[in-house]
This record gives structure tokens, C-alpha cells and sequence, in this order.
């Protein structure tokens, strides 16, 4: 038996009456498990064909997995989305349609840059919406926060979108736990995203989880399969592409990567006593929180599938605490980014006091 084969056995088989949670304090009940698009687009291996990609986001809303989570900066997928809607009369009611600007790039050096103001906000909205030919977003994200600008003027325009009607609910993306409480201050914010999983249990040590938890503000986990290496399908580098993206990531470096299996097997190992997959023993461990929805992201029919089934994984209290003790057990080599993606994570805004009120860029 191969190694597929093996896991296809052990892999419990997802249904479709998905276990929904209220989102936030004012947000709508959603499955806990969401489907995240970038890597459809090509962010880590070869982008595939449209009809395979369709193929994928059909089976997603067929199985009831309606979060899905995009932004402006992930290739084409905004108007991978817009054609699917138009292929799919009826379908965008349904979807929990979430997107993001501000994460973009220096257009004289190439290099990544934020951008929050005002005008550039607005011009962002108008395209997404556009490319995915909708009249309105359900979840619109600062996908980073520019440090420079305090975070009461960029929730303060956000909330101006949310009133204007062309925006549902309003997320940030990467902010500390204090720009959280500072920015629901202004405008109440339903969701932070946030890196999480047994390689990044930062939203808990930094104070966040608790912050969410206080203000009621749901946290969407991305890469919660630590970008696939969690799921111990990766298990050298010689098992990715040789484009893809993920080998300039400081966990899947040459020197790292064999050290970040350590805690692949520990976690193996409990998955084995329970009969699921690690990916499914993640999901589920991540969506017993009743304020987290992981987002994982798949180009594969099977893969979904797979991490659907984590609704049928139960997590105990002794579970909880094996996963606890095998992520204190290991010390995870290498950062969540390559450097130049790594300023703006956490992000602290400069305090309003302090702003000479000129606008970056
Ligand atoms: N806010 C932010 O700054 C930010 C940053 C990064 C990502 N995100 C969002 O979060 C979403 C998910 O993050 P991510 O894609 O970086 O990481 P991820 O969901 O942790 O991992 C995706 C990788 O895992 C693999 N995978 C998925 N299910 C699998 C399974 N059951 N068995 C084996 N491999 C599996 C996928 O490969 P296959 O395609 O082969 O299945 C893919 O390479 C993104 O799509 C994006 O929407 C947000």
C-alpha cells in the first residue's frame, strides 16, 4: 500500500450537514470549516486548469463548505470566484464571501508594502467587486495594517464602506491584540485572521485569543496545515515542485525542514490512536474553539474531501492536552515568513496622538 492508499483508509469521510457557529458577536452562523482560495491560484504549485479549479470550488459548495476566503493579492483568484458566481446562478447568496486589500507591492521596487488610505481603499473595493462581479463583499479585510497610519483612520474608512453597504462585516488581518481593542473603538470588527496552528500558536501566547475573546470577535485561522507540511504529506523537500513557493518559506528550508517533522509524527502519532488524519485531527482540534474557523486551502478534490471529515473527529479534554504537550514539546525551526513578507505581523499602530495626519505613498 502506498502511501495515499494509507492515508485514503485512515481518512474519515466528511458529510454535509457541517456543524455551523455564529460568526462574531453580530455575524451569521457558517460552517466551521471554511475553504481558503489562494492556493488555487497558483500560490504554491502550478496553477491548474480552470475546468480542474471549478471543479474543486463546485465541490466545496456542494459539500456545504461556504466561508470562502480570497483577497486582491492572490493572482486571479478574485476573477476565478466572479466567473464561478456566473457559472453558478444563485450560488453567491449562499457563499460567505470574504476578501481583503492593503497587502500589495511597491510598484518601483517590487518589494511587498501596505497600503490603508483612503482613497486607495475605496479604488481596491471597487475592482473586487468587480472581479467578482458582486454587488457586495460579506467580509472585507485589511489584510495588513499599514503601522504608519493609527488604526482609528483605517477602521474609520472601512466603516464608512460597511455603512455605504457595499461591505457586510469588517476583519483586519495580522494585528496585535492591542490594535484590535483600539480599532473595535471605532468600528465593532467581526473577525481577525490570523496564522494558526500547532506551528503558530502566537493569537494564544500574544494575548489576542483573549482579546477575541472579550470583544467577541470571531478569528479565522489561516495556513492552519502549516501550508501542508502538518498533514506529513510533505515529508522532503524533493516531495515539492520545484517552483513552488513554499521552499523559500524558513520551515521548509533545507536546514529546517527535518527538524519541523518532529512534530509531524507527534502529532501522527495521536491521529493514529484516533483513526484520522493529521490534517483531521487539526481541523477538529482548531474548530473546538467556538470562536475559530480554520481556512485550509486545497487544490484537491480528495484533500477537501479529507478535511471535511474532520467534523466527524472528536476532540476530548486528553486529546486537547496531547496536542497542548506535543506543540510545548518541540521548538518549531525557522520564522512563519521570509523576510521581506515578515514587518508587518502582530502590527502595533502608530497611537493617533502622534499622527502628523500625512498619508503614506
Ligand atoms: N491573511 C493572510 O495573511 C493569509 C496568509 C496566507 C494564507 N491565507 C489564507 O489562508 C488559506 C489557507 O492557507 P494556506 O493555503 O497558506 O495553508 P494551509 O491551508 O495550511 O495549507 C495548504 C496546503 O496544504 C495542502 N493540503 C490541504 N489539505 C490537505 C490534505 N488533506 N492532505 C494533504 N495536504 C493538504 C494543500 O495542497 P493540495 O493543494 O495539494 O491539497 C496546500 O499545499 C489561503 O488559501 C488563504 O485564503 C491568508
Amino acid at each position: 500500500m502506498d502511501m495515499s492508499q494509507a492515508k485514503e483508509q485512515k481518512a474519515m469521510k466528511g458529510n454535509k450537514d457541517l456543524l455551523t457557529k455564529k460568526f462574531g458577536k453580530h455575524g451569521p452562523e457558517v460552517p466551521g470549516l471554511g475553504f481558503g482560495c489562494m492556493g488555487l491560484s497558483g500560490a504554491f504549485a502550478k496553477q491548474k486548469p480552470d475546468d480542474e479549479r471549478y471543479a474543486v470550488l463546485d465541490h466545496a459548495y456542494q459539500s456545504g463548505v461556504y466561508l470562502w476566503d480570497t483577497a486582491d493579492a492572490y493572482a486571479d483568484s478574485e476573477d476565478l470566484l466572479g466567473r464561478w458566481f456566473q457559472r453558478n446562478p444563485g450560488a453567491r447568496q449562499n457563499v460567505f464571501l470574504c476578501t481583503k486589500f492593503g497587502n500589495t507591492r511597491d510598484p518601483k521596487t517590487g518589494m511587498p508594502a501596505v497600503r490603508n488610505d483612503v482613497e486607495y481603499m475605496h479604488q481596491q473595493l471597487t475592482k473586487s467587486l468587480a472581479r467578482l462581479q458582486t454587488d457586495q463583499i460579506d467580509l472585507y479585510y485589511a489584510h495588513r495594517v499599514d503601522k504608519a497610519q493609527p488604526i482609528e483612520i483605517t477602521v474609520s474608512a472601512m466603516k464608512e464602506l460597511r455603512d455605504s453597504g457595499k461591505v457586510k462585516y469588517l476583519g483586519l488581518s495580522e494585528v496585535s491584540a492591542d490594535t484590535l481593542r483600539r480599532a473595535c473603538k471605532v468600528a465593532y470588527i467581526d473577525a481577525v485572521q490570523m496564522e494558526m496552528s500547532p506551528f503558530c500558536m502566537e493569537v494564544e501566547q500574544r494575548g489576542l485569543m483573549s482579546a477575541c475573546r472579550q470583544l467577541g470577535v470571531a478569528i479565522v485561522a489561516y495556513a492552519p496545515l502549516g501550508k501542508g507540511f502538518l498533514t506529513g504529506s510533505i515529508r522532503s523537500l524533493s516531495d515539492l515542485e520545484e517552483g513552488d513557493r513554499r521552499r523559500i518559506f524558513p520551515r521548509f528550508s533545507e536546514e529546517n525542514f527535518h527538524k519541523n517533522l518532529e512534530l509531524v509524527d507527534k502529532l501522527n502519532a495521536i491521529a493514529d490512536r484516533k483513526g484520522c488524519t493529521n490534517g483531521q485531527l487539526i481541523l477538529a482540534w482548531l474548530m473546538k474553539n467556538p470562536l475559530v474557523f480554520p481556512i485550509p486551502g486545497t487544490t484537491q478534490i480528495r484533500n477537501l474531501d479529507e478535511n471535511i471529515g474532520a467534523f466527524q473527529v472528536e476532540i476530548t479534554e486528553q486529546d486537547d492536552q496531547e496536542i497542548r504537550d506535543a506543540i510545548s514539546s518541540v521548538e518549531v525551526a525557522g520564522g512563519r515568513y521570509p523576510e521581506m513578507f515578515g514587518n508587518d505581523l502582530f502590527a502595533d499602530t502608530v497611537p493617533l496622538e502622534e499622527y502628523d495626519g500625512s498619508q503614506k505613498i
